[in-house]
Parts: C-alpha cells; sequence; structure tokens
C-alpha cells in the first residue's frame, strides 16, 4: 500500500502594513481604478523594512504546527523567491526558531509554483520514507525586491506566508495529495527575472555606485506571462483532474494561484468550470508568489468556504517558467 502525503494543518501569517491602490498612486503613475480593472487588487501587505522573509515563515510556521495538533516533523521545506540569503538557505533558520533542532531543511526555488513544487517534494519524501511528517512553507517579501521605478510590477505584488503540515497516510483519507503535474520551460526564463545578484551577473560591483542597479530588481513581461500562465494552468490542471478521475464541474474549490482574477476566471472558463468557483484573496493580499497557494487557502477556510469533504483543486505558475498542481478533498482540520 503506498503512502500519501495528507494534509494535517494550515497557517497563515501577514505583515501588518497594509498598502492601498490609493497609497501607491501617490508616488507612481497609475491609479485604483488601472490596477483594480487589470489585475482585481485592492490592497497587499508589505512587511517593515528590516524583515525578511523567514521572519514570515516562522510566524506562518507556528499557526500551522498548532493548527496540526503537534510540532513534531523531520522535514522543514521552504518556497522562497526571496530567501533571507543567497547562501545558505532559509529553511534550516526558520526551523531552528521554532524549536525544531536538528531535523533536515532545504528550499525550494520555483517562484511562483514554489509552494506547489514544495509540496510536491515533500510528499515524494514521505512516499519514500524520508520523513513522517513535513512542514511546507510558502514565503516571500517581494517589497523587497520590487523596482519603485516599475509600476507595472510594483502594484502588483505583496508579502505574505502559509504554511501546511503533511503527515503519512493512506490514499483514500481526506486530505491525501491525490497526485502531482509540474512542468517547466527555461527557454522562457526571462520572462520572470531577477537579472542580478547569482552567479550569472553578481551584484556587488555595481552597489558601490551607491544607488541600487535596476538589475538586482524583479522584472516580469506581463503580456506574455499573461498567456503562458493561462495556458499552463490549465493543461496542468486537467492532468490532475484526470489523475484524479474528477470531471472539472465536480470540483467545488479552484484555488489557483493570486496573480491576477482576469487569469483565474480564464483558467475557470477554459477547463468548464464556473467562475464563483474560484476561491479570490487577492484582492486583499496582491500576488504573494510562493505563499500565493497556502494564503488563498487560509482564506477560503477561515471565510466557511472550505467544508470537509469538498474537492479542492489547486494549480500554481511562475518564474522558470514553471508550473504546477495538485488536488485534494478536504480534510477536518482546524486552520490557523
Ligand atoms: O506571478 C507570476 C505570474 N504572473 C502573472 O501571471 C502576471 C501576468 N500578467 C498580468 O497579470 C498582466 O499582464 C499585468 C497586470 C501585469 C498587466 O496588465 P496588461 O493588461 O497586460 O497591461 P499592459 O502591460 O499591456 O499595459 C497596458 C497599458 C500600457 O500603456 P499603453 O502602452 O497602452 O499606453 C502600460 O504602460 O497600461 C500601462 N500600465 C499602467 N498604467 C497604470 C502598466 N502598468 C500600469 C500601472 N498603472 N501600474
Amino acid at each position: 500500500m503506498s503512502r500519501a502525503a495528507v494534509l494535517a494543518g494550515l497557517g497563515t501569517y501577514v505583515p501588518p502594513r497594509v498598502v492601498t491602490n490609493d497609497d501607491l498612486s501617490r508616488d507612481m503613475d497609475t491609479s485604483d481604478e488601472w490596477i483594480r480593472s487589470r489585475t482585481g487588487i485592492a490592497q497587499r501587505h508589505w512587511a517593515q523594512p528590516g524583515t525578511a522573509t523567514g521572519d514570515l515563515a516562522v510566524e506562518a510556521g507556528e499557526r500551522a504546527l498548532k493548527s496540526a495538533g503537534s510540532g513534531d516533523v523531520d522535514l522543514v521545506v521552504v518556497a522562497t523567491t526571496t530567501p533571507d540569503h543567497p547562501c545558505p538557505a532559509t529553511a534550516p533558520d526558520v526551523a531552528h526558531r521554532l524549536g525544531l533542532n536538528a531535523v533536515a531543511a532545504y528550499d525550494i526555488a520555483a517562484v511562483c509554483s514554489g509552494f506547489v513544487y514544495a509540496m510536491a517534494s515533500a510528499a515524494g519524501a514521505i512516499a519514500a520514507g524520508i520523513a513522517e511528517r513535513v512542514l511546507v512553507i510558502g514565503a516571500e517579501t517581494y517589497s523587497t525586491i520590487l523596482n519603485p521605478a516599475d509600476r507595472t510590477t510594483s502594484v502588483i505584488f505583496g508579502d505574505g506566508a502559509g504554511a501546511v503540515v503533511l503527515r503519512a497516510g493512506e490514499p483514500s483519507e481526506p486530505g491525501a495529495l491525490l497526485g502531482h503535474d509540474l512542468g517547466s520551460d527555461g527557454s522562457l526564463k526571462d520572462l520572470i527575472i531577477v537579472p542580478a545578484g547569482g552567479s550569472r551577473h553578481p551584484a556587488g560591483a555595481a552597489a558601490e555606485s551607491g544607488a541600487r542597479p535596476a538589475e538586482t530588481y524583479f522584472h516580469m513581461e506581463g503580456k506574455p506571462v499573461f498567456r503562458h500562465a493561462v495556458t499552463r494552468m490549465a493543461a496542468s490542471s486537467r492532468a490532475i483532474l484526470d489523475r484524479a478521475g474528477w470531471a472539472p464541474e465536480s470540483v467545488d474549490w479552484f484555488v489557483g494561484h493570486q496573480a491576477n482574477v482576469r487569469i483565474l476566471h480564464a483558467v475557470a472558463d477554459q477547463l468548464g468550470m464556473a467562475r464563483g468557483r474560484t476561491v479570490v484573496n487577492l484582492d486583499r493580499v496582491g500576488n504573494t508568489s510562493a505563499a500565493s497557494i497556502p494564503l488563498a487557502l487560509g482564506d477560503a477556510a477561515s471565510r466557511g468556504l472550505l467544508t470537509p469533504g469538498d474537492r479542492v483543486l489547486m494549480s500554481a505558475f511562475g518564474g522558470g517558467l514553471t508550473w504546477g498542481s495538485t488536488a485534494l478533498v478536504w480534510p477536518r482540520i482546524v486552520t490557523g
């Protein structure tokens, strides 16, 4: 009998500072009307300067462990685009700060698909008998990589963290992840990129001029990314629905990566799902990249949308390019 990864706990955290579209319009050539109509976003949370991704990850991690009813895990996986340092990974420090000393801990870098990749990695570790219980965290501080001179990206992204505990269980149990579909297309890596700061273009030299070089900021080609996001998320969702044996119209909730409400609706349309079955929280938190799916799950749970027995489809798309999907039947858990 194969071992499945079963959802046992969920916790979320966003930093307290709310930045509204009107706040951004004061310093940038943009408007509440443009941002809302093009994306669906009304506000986002940005961490105070000095707050790192690991700080948000610890908050969400604590809540997920509490939700799971046990601080007992043997692996911590942190999905992030904005690690605390280029080296070492953020996960070991997060594990240490959560009091989980000596557990295995590593980061996953798959940009906005990071959480779905991290859940697949955790499920693989559980299936292989490497881990019994895994804390999977998606956490981001995009405010640290957004270029204030680039209105096309600055209005979209927010900071936050979401975490789940996955435990070993039976494939037939509620909460069991019903397979994973993952993919990538590196030929399009330049569409979503922080050009400098890695080994191809080290960031150090330019910093001597005093001003932060534009190449160290996040860059995205919105239009083609939009098109690829719809196509890839729809195809990946279909692959998972086939594997689960679920008809699209039998899905209770589509929890897609919260990049743009127009993308979520386009994917729902392509799949033949009612748009009303789409979980949307990007209006309040913006695009939080690797934190997006767990924050959306937490929001849907706290609003009472997710009830035990519901069929939940999750699908994400992001830089790399990368994409991925998974699905589960919502279990009886108390979320934090
Ligand atoms: O999380 C990873 C995956 N990310 C995504 O999936 C994001 C996908 N892309 C998108 O969501 C959309 O492409 C954006 C929201 C980023 C942009 O929306 P768009 O409808 O594709 O707009 P656009 O980039 O084509 O820009 C339309 C116009 C341009 O002006 P002109 O050339 O028509 O005069 C832009 O300069 O809107 C202008 N514009 C803005 N205006 C006011 C771009 N950004 C802004 C802004 N405020 N913030």
